[in-house]
């Protein structure tokens, strides 16, 4: 009900409306509406209460909250379900448990802040409070587990489409799947992958960007879209327009459109035609990078002329 009584302030935002007739639309008491229009405050919305003219909404709190999100959406399938923290552990590993208990394609989990933000290769990601956005999207895709690097593509192809979109900044992608800014890191996907032999039940795609950080907050060799910007950015605006554009995307994998993602990607791509340097586990790699293949691996050819074809690891730009 306060999702719904919350609809109504915000589309009649400019004016006041009375509790009767909030009542009387939404068919509850107006002793319940009052109850929620407490509920709300005590969230944090600052809503003006005037006597007989009834309540206006003045202001929504700078939280991750789905009612904010979810509104004006416009999604049909990312984000169609949208789980809030204030703060936890990981929301990627509540998210794997999420899509364990059959959770629903699609579904979101968001936190204020993470107390054990994962990144890749048993790193951690720093998640201070209210600062960032840290989020999880539980996918279904129907893919083998030898293309899953499809949607770590799709997923850097998404962020920085956002943040060129909506902030006008020149987002790239270094291989994988980091976001850069200039030669800082912006955004770190992490993708978490439950499969049979030859078929992936679930993934888990975990998404973390600096939005407001401050270079205090940040770990050497990072940004924030706020220190590029000299000024605060909007979180839930810019939530909206990514989960928008992962939809838009993923599309381009359900519907075996994979083609069209790889050159987005090449376009914004930090690492091809560089001599580069790929560590992973033990092993280091040194060669051209020369192009992405259609389960989206580097290609890498080294100086004996071997072409290889890498799906995960650490890069490093040599010349
Ligand atoms: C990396 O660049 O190392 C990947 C960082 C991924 C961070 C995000 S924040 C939301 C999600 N939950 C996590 O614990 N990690 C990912």
């Amino acid at each position: 009900m306060e999702t719904e009584i919350l609809r109504f302030l915000k589309e009649n935002c400019d004016t006041f409306v009375s509790g009767e007739e909030i009542s009387h639309r939404l068919h509850v008491s107006r002793t319940a509406v009052w109850k929620h229009i407490q509920n709300l405050k005590e969230n944090g919305y600052e809503i003006l209460a005037q006597p007989h003219l009834g309540y206006r909404l003045l202001k929504s709190p700078d939280r991750m909250l789905p009612d904010e999100i979810g509104y004006g959406l416009k999604t049909d399938l990312i984000g169609k379900k949208i789980i809030s923290y204030a703060s936890t552990t990981s929301t990627n590993d509540i998210g794997c448990s999420l899509a364990e208990q059959c959770a629903a394609e699609g579904t979101v989990i968001i936190s204020e802040e993470q107390t054990r933000g994962k990144g890749r290769q048993g790193r951690s990601w720093v998640s201070p409070k209210g600062a960032g956005i840290y989020f999880s999207v539980i996918l279904r895709p129907g893919l083998s587990p030898a293309e899953a690097g499809k949607i770590t593509l799709m997923a850097s192809v998404a962020v920085s489409r956002a943040i060129r979109n909506s902030l006008g900044l020149n987002a790239c992608i270094k291989w994988p799947n980091d976001v850069y800014i200039g030669s800082e890191k912006v955004c770190g996907i992490l993708t978490e992958m439950n499969a049979e032999q030859d078929a992936v039940n679930f993934i888990v795609l975990g998404i973390g960007i600096n939005v407001n950080t401050s270079r205090q907050a940040l770990p050497q060799g990072a940004t924030s879209l706020k220190l590029q910007l000299h000024k605060s950015v909007d979180r839930i605006q810019l939530l909206q327009e990514l989960l928008r554009e992962i939809e838009r995307q993923y599309e381009l994998i359900t519907r075996k459109n994979f083609p069209q993602l790889m050159d987005a990607w090449r376009n914004y791509s930090l690492t091809l035609g560089h001599r580069i340097k790929i560590k992973w586990r033990n092993a280091e790699i040194e060669g051209q990078a020369m192009d992405i293949d259609e389960n989206g691996a580097l290609m890498v050819r080294d100086d004996f002329g071997f072409m290889h074809h890498i799906l995960s690891g650490d890069v490093r730009v040599v010349r």
